[in-house]
């Protein structure tokens, strides 16, 4: 009869321990199921070889069109001359990597990479490259249609205008002269 109810109670110890632990493990099994349906690359390698001066390419990484621009000499000689007219020239605002505040506001002048998004209420800027191609004195640069917002070939807002600072710049990094990948940092820096 004791060893019975001995039995008895450690059968019970048991069940009760494994039902304490299949209880546990239930919010770390669902915290550990993989979200499919909202995985978003945290990298994203771009070849720039088939882009020839001037053109312009979209690429989307975590959900935001990147856009790459290869731009000529022509294009970067209008950036020196843009100062007096934008409202943050030596994009002393914190929004982009500090590796990319300067005149070009890229890593490789040429290639300008760019979060294609205005910084008013997110709408998605055109890419007006030539000069005078929205009005007599446009420089070049890029034009949101929603509420009339214009930067420059580096994305630096201009003055007068509701969106209130430059478009942002992602992380990337050059893994050669022609391919980044978008979401690392450079190495050294
Ligand atoms: S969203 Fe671009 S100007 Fe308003």
């Amino acid at each position: 009869m004791e060893e019975d109810r001995r039995r008895f109670l450690s059968w019970l110890t048991a069940l009760m321990a494994g039902i304490g632990v299949a209880a546990s493990a239930i919010p770390f099994l669902s915290a550990w199921k993989p979200k499919l349906c909202h995985v978003k690359p945290e990298f994203l390698s771009v070849d720039l070889k088939s882009l020839a001066p001037g053109e312009s390419m979209v690429v989307a990484w975590q959900n935001k069109p990147i856009w790459i621009i290869r731009r000529t000499q022509a294009m970067l000689d209008t950036l020196p001359r843009m100062h007096a007219l934008l409202r943050d020239p030596n994009s002393l605002v914190k929004q982009q990597p500090h590796y990319v505040r300067n005149e070009y506001r890229s890593l490789n002048p040429e290639y300008f990479v760019v979060i294609g998004i205005c910084t008013h209420l997110g709408c998605s800027p055109q890419y007006k490259p030539q000069p005078g191609e929205l009005n007599a004195t446009w420089p070049g640069g890029f034009y949101c249609p929603c509420h009339g917002s214009t930067f420059d070939l580096a994305g630096r807002v201009m003055k007068g205008v509701p969106a209130p600072i430059n478009l942002e710049i992602p992380p990337y990094r050059f893994l050669d002269a022609h391919t980044i990948l978008l979401g690392e940092n450079p190495m050294l820096l």
